[in-house]
């Protein structure tokens, strides 16, 4: 039996083994066993793809196959048959890890990184249905005698594959000693490739583009948004700065400019896209309509996880469209959520007095979406208490003192620890607009995304109360403060 055959069939098989209780509702996780990275994210065909690192044996990371789902929506996804399983020489250790998609005379080509003999190595896969993928002959594609000396063999992955002027293009991720890098290749049939250079000047600690940090930069992604050239990657081990990176694995984007001649990426600033716990290896793909989309994995390595025990570890974040204003990446979540809102409950001018909690009537619940706009006023710390129960509380706010939106959930319920120094709270900088800030958040059972100023920044967490830990409550502290608006939907799919 083949491999991928054999992973499919398991993955059939076992649906039903997997403990529902907290389960996502609308966002597209593993079926069963394990999932990391999001992978091939693309649209072939009249359908959005996503592809998945996926173990479904068992709930640890394991020699990697790639998952499959396919949607219309972004929203409501629909299992595939698993398209990659490590059934060749140069795959058969570790797998087929990350890589990316993209349409070529009709057909989709996956571009993945293939590990055996401790090489990493990019390989290709074909497929004329979307379904059903051939590995070629000419594998690897990108071999390890194709990576310039000074740099980890054994650190090789993820190429994200892209058009530029009639070129295909590829980022690869790597790392020289201890200082990450990506590196640029280029091809004009996805086959036979050229090394182009190095992306990014981590070498000169001198050069304004210098970088420093121990460990590989995973996972590349680019988009042309709003005209603006975006790179994105996820950087393990870099330094905490301030409340970014807090981390030890996050995802950072650098709008500039590339040098199609050199490889380089100019660019002046590094900022982390989410500051949540959970949000990892985000991919991004131009789809048909001209929107960039991006998906994350929302989950973190070195964490205990709760959901092991159930049969499942690994979601992913709502598919968000990215934007560029004001030299600033936006993120909001696509528009096709709106289609799945129901039973609108809105108020307005809501009083939050000095040290009290406010419950709203039929404002409550695990799977929604909560919009408000919070007036300061001369309040201290105000927001929203989300899945409480008697026991259990995850809470959003901002504290005017900091200047910060803060998700603290030590109190959320099933306990997470991590290897950060900090399992209780992520925090971003956001500055009050007119004395306000705008939240828009989603629940889904053991995840919550919060959107903050129309998509200026994001904070992803998974969070795991009880099922009966439904309640919402406003509150401030250290003064008064005003809901000036209120809207709770329902998401259900
Ligand atoms: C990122 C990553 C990738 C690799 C994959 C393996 O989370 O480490 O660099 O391709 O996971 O599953």
């Amino acid at each position: 039996m083949g491999k991928v055959f054999e992973a499919t069939k398991y993955t059939y098989n076992n649906l039903n083994t997997v403990n529902q209780r907290y389960r996502h509702t609308y966002h597209a996780q593993t079926p069963v066993g394990w999932a990391n990275d999001p992978n091939g994210f693309s649209y072939y065909k009249g359908k959005i793809h996503l592809f998945h690192q996926y173990n479904p044996y068992n709930t640890a990371w394991a020699p990697m196959h790639w998952g499959h789902y396919t949607s219309d929506d972004f929203i409501k996804w629909e299992l595939q048959n698993v398209a990659l399983a490590p059934d060749e020489e140069y795959d058969k250790d570790y797998g087929a890890f990350s890589g990316s998609a993209i349409e070529k005379d009709g057909k989709l080509y996956l571009m993945y990184t293939g590990v055996a003999n401790d090489l990493q190595q990019q390989c290709i896969a074909v497929s004329s249905d979307g379904i059903n993928f051939e590995k070629i002959g000419r594998n690897p594609v990108i071999s390890s005698s194709m990576l310039p000396n000074a740099y980890s063999k054994a650190d090789f992955r993820d190429p994200y594959v892209f058009v530029h002027d009639d070129m295909y293009y590829c980022l690869i991720g790597t790392k020289r000693g201890s200082y990450g890098n990506m590196l640029m290749y280029k091809s004009s049939n996805l086959t036979s490739w050229s090394f182009v250079g190095e992306v990014m000047n981590s070498s000169d600690k001198n050069s304004p583009n210098f970088y420093q940090l121990n460990g590989v930069y995973e996972c590349p992604s680019y988009a042309c948004i709003d005209g603006k050239e975006v790179l994105i990657c996820s950087p393990q081990n870099l330094p905490k700065d301030g409340y970014m990176f807090e981390n030890i694995n996050s995802v950072v984007y650098m709008i500039g400019k590339f040098d199609y001649n050199t490889g380089r990426f100019n660019y002046s600033e590094v900022n982390e896209i989410d500051s949540g716990f959970d949000f990892y290896a985000a991919q991004t793909r131009k789809m048909n309509d001209g929107r960039t989309i991006m998906i994350a994995w929302m989950q973190m390595w070195e964490r205990t996880l709760p959901t092991a025990a159930d049969g499942w570890v690994g979601g992913f974040t709502l598919p968000r469209e990215l934007g560029i204003k004001d030299n600033h990446l936006y993120q909001n979540p696509v528009k096709e959520i709106e289609k799945y809102r129901s039973n609108k409950v809105q108020y307005y001018n809501v009083n939050l007095f000095n040290n009290q909690s406010v419950s709203l009537d039929n404002i409550n619940g695990n799977t929604l979406e909560l919009e408000f706009t919070l007036d300061m006023n001369d309040a201290k710390k105000t927001g929203v208490k989300l899945f409480k129960g008697n026991m259990h509380e995850t809470l959003v706010y901002y504290d005017k003192e900091k200047n910060i939106v803060v998700l603290d959930r030590s109190k959320s319920g099933a306990n997470i620890s991590g290897v950060e120094a900090n399992n209780s709270t992520r925090s971003c900088k956001i500055d009050l607009v007119d004395g306000k800030v705008k939240f828009r958040i989603f629940l889904d059972v053991s995840s919550i995304e919060v959107f903050i100023n129309d998509g200026y920044h994001t904070i992803t967490a998974n969070v795991y109360p009880d099922l009966t830990d439904l309640g919402i409550e406003f509150y401030s502290v250290g003064g008064n403060a005003l809901l000036e608006s209120i809207t709770k939907y329902n998401i259900e799919v």
